[in-house]
């Protein structure tokens, strides 16, 4: 088969289209023709080595998988070959720890494709455990834009954020792949919502995902911005994917006693917290990682019944991952980028 395969870490230029061997499904596993895979930025972190330096070369990225059954595994009962499907974009690779719930908390969980090759490819292996039914009705390249958003956005904004109708919410960079989606479901819970964007091209994509208020940050001080919006009380909850460098403005811009979920470090991951502040003012403080399979499935639901929709802002050809990756690096994406093999 061809992939998108990595022989060490760096740069885009690492990046090769090439012929591999053909994963074959293994006991309890399915194999997967890849339709669609969704791009996320841990691709790029990965891809870098940012994350993990244990990867053993080749490795093949790509955690949002939408295909269809190509083969059934020994002791896999359920599908059958040509069936749509898609992936979980993370679960316990250990099956010792396949019951553990939140899956998110089990220590074996990490990102698909990360120790075992992703959907950079027109073949992959998958536990079929973690491999459902594709019931959206949308074209493979909108389903595989959303897993991991969806998954991320349902944990960090309805679970960990605990956002309800009548709140105020506020989302680093709603333009996003990842905040987009967080304003979407936030939208969907009924909250009003407002969000940044770097640049006056991402207004429109903001304002589609259902967010009142588009602050763009290089006009004016988000912070003062949102203080306005609530009448100088600050917002109920603050959803973040940029990091260090907007966290002292994110926690001034929360109302006594709200939540602050952090799930992203683009802005930088090392910040200093004035503690003074944080007990003073009551904030609660909370680190999310993906979400667990149950949050995958209501953020599916969600797509399913057209209450978030998938916002794909560039298909490539597998064979031009490394322009993609460059794409999303360069900061101009709005919303997803998928792989077509
Ligand atoms: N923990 C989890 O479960 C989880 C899940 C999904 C994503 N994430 C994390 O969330 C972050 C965003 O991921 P994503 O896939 O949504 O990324 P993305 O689609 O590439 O969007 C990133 C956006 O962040 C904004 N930004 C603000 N400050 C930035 C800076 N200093 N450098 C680069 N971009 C900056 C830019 O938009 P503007 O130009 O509009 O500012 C940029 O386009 C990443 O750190 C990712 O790892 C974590």
């Amino acid at each position: 088969m061809k992939a998108s395969v990595i022989h060490e870490f760096g740069t885009e230029d690492v990046i090769r289209y090439e012929e591999v061997v053909t994963p074959e499904a293994g006991i309890g596993e399915v194999l997967i023709k890849v339709a669609a895979c969704g791009i996320n930025r841990y691709d790029l972190y990965l891809r870098m080595g940012a994350l993990f330096t244990d990867i053993a070369f080749p490795h093949v990225l790509g955690a949002d998988i939408a295909g269809t059954i190509a083969a059934v595994g020994e002791n896999v009962t359920g599908w059958h070959v040509n069936d749509p499907v898609i992936t979980a974009p993370g679960f316990p690779i250990d099956p010792a720890e396949w019951d553990i719930k939140p899956e998110n908390l089990a220590p074996s969980f990490e990102v698909t494709g990360t120790h075992h090759w992703g959907g950079n490819a027109e073949f992959v292996r998958m536990p079929a455990r973690f491999v459902y039914k594709d019931d959206t009705g949308l074209a493979a390249e909108e389903v595989a834009a959303m897993p991991l958003v969806l998954m991320t956005a349902v944990h960090a904004v309805e679970t960990l954020g605990e956002v309800r109708s009548d709140m105020k919410v506020f989302v680093q960079a709603g333009a996003s792949g990842s905040g987009n989606a967080c304003v979407q479901v936030a939208r969907a819970l009924g909250a009003d919502v407002a969000t940044t964007v770097g640049s006056a091209e991402k207004i429109e994509t903001a304002i589609s995902a259902g967010a009142s208020r588009v602050i763009n940050y290089n006009e004016c001080n988000f912070a003062d911005n949102l203080l306005d919006w609530t009448n100088g009380r600050g917002v109920d909850v603050v959803i973040d994917n940029v990091g260090a460098s907007v966290l002292e403005e994110n926690l001034r811009a929360l109302r006594p006693g709200g939540i602050f979920v952090n799930f992203g470090l683009v802005g930088g991951f090392k910040a200093t917290l004035n503690i003074r502040d944080l007990f003073f003012r009551q904030h609660q403080l909370r680190g999310s990682f993906m979400g667990s399979i149950d949050e995958l499935h209501r953020g599916l639901a969600l797509l399913r019944d057209g209450k978030v929709k998938a916002i794909v802002d560039r298909t490539y050809p597998m064979s031009e991952t490394a322009q993609a990756h460059r794409y999303i690096e360069s900061r101009a994406v709005r919303g997803k980028v998928v792989l077509v093999p």
